[in-house]
Order: C-alpha cells, then structure tokens, then sequence
C-alpha cells in the first residue's frame, strides 16, 4: 500500500513568548506529520503546549524557530497576508469556546466560513443547510446560538469549520463542555471527515475515551513530543 500523503509536517518548531523580560518556552523543538485520511490526539498536561502547537500547525502563531509545510508548502517566512491564504484554502478551526456570534442564527454562523471565501448566495444557503443537516442540526438552521444548547453550540462550530471541506481540521478540546454521547458523536462526525474525505484531523484534548477514534495519541509535555502511539496511559 502506498503510504498516504503528507498533508502536514512540523519540523523543529520551537516558541518563546516573552512577557516582558520574562521568557516563557512553550514549545522546545517539535517534529510532527500527519497523513491524509489520519486521526491524531495531542494529549498532555494543562501548559504543555498544546493550544501553541495547535496554533502553529494552523499558521495562526508563527513559531520562534522551525517551519511548518501545508500540503508540502514551507510556511516560515510568509507574510501575514499569504498566511491568511493558506489558512482560508487549507484549515478548519475549532476552539474552545464556540466563537459563535451570538446575533447570527446556526445557519448564518455557518454561512461566515464560505462568505469569507467568496461563496455567497443560495449556494452558500445551501451548503451551510447540509453541513448542519450532517452534524444532525438539520431543524436548528434559524435557531440563534442562545437557544441552543452546549453540544449544540459545539455541532455549530464544526459543521462551520466543515462547510468548506478543509484539507486539515484542527480542533481545542472540541468535547470539553459535552456529555460523553454527545463528545463520542462528535468525534465520530471527525473521524468520517478524515476516513471518507481524505483529510487530516488534528485534536487536543484531555478526554481518554475519545483515543479509541485515533489513529495516533501524540503526548507533548513540557513543550516537547515524549511519545507517540495507539496507547493512552
Ligand atoms: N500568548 C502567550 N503569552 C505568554 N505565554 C503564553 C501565551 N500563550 C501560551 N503561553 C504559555 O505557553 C505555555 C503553553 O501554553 P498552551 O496554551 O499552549 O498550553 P496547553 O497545553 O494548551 O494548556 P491547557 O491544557 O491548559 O489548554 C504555558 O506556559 C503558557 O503560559
Ligand atoms: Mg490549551
């Protein structure tokens, strides 16, 4: 079998913050690639440096040293402006939180993903429907993020970053505030995205029950990968 296709690759990506004249590593040389069509965990303690890894592999934070490709393409170096093009053609995001905006219903959440890349009109209508129709929100399309609830709000968030079928999903803690069923749910609606469509999924979080839907549990402590594997301790 041919081995899948490298849809990201981290090589030696270091970050220092600097709070005055304190600095505060945060991550301190990470190697990490992740196949199409692969499920992969990033476990590891609270300021290990997993939120920074994640906003790094999705050229949201630039690292202080090291590079990260995207389909093969070296980020380092590229200025904000062709970063924000590479995220808009490559990445979905989910973050804790939600980040939905409260005045907008379900649908038109959804619909800010394609409005951002130019699709607008009954096609973007359209697309948004199906995308929380797949996330089994199929009646919640007018419903405002108020009067939905926490699991809810969460579907939101993914069928958003789903309706553009991004190459690569990175999510924070995507099942922190669900029940078990709906985080299994959740992680299931991931896990399809990967397997069938070809892409690459990247989660952080805490959850140990969710490790049966990897493909790789990566654990990152102290801002370094100190391993990588199928077992969850
Ligand atoms: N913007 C920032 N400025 C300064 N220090 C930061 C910043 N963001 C993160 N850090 C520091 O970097 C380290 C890693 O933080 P990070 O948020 O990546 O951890 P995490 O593994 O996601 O933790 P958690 O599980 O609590 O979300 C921590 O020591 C944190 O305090
Ligand atoms: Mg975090």
């Amino acid at each position: 079998m041919a081995a899948a296709k490298t849809l990201l690759a981290a090589k030696g990506v270091a970050k220092t913050f600097r709070l005055g004249k304190v600095e505060v590593p945060a991550l301190r040389g990470v190697d990490l690639t992740v196949a199409a069509g692969e499920v992969a965990l990033l476990m590891g303690p609270s300021g290990s440096g997993k939120t920074t890894l994640l906003s790094i592999l999705g050229c949201i934070l630039s690292p202080s040293a090291g590079n990260v490709a995207v389909l093969g393409r070296d980020t380092a170096g590229l200025p904000e402006g062709e970063l924000a093009k590479v995220r808009l053609a490559h990445f979905g995001f989910i973050f804790q939180g939600y980040n939905l905006f409260p005045t907008l219903t379900a649908e038109e959440n959804v619909r800010v993903a394609l409005d951002l890349r130019g699709v607008k009109g009954g096609d973007a209508v359209e697309r948004s429907r199906q995308a929380l129709d797949a996330v089994g929100l199929g009646d919640k399309y007018r419903m405002l993020p108020r009067d939905l609830s926490g699991g809810q709000k969460q579907r939101v968030a993914i069928a958003r970053a789903l309706v553009a079928e991004p190459d690569i999903l990175l999510a924070d803690e995507p099942t922190a505030a669900l029940d078990s069923e709906t985080g299994k749910a959740v992680i299931a609606i991931l896990r399809e995205l990967a397997v069938t469509h070809g892409r690459s999924v990247v989660i952080v979080t805490h959850d140990p029950r969710i490790a049966a839907f990897a493909d790789r549990v990566i654990r990152i402590e102290d801002g370094r990968i100190v391993g990588q594997g199928q077992e969850v301790s």
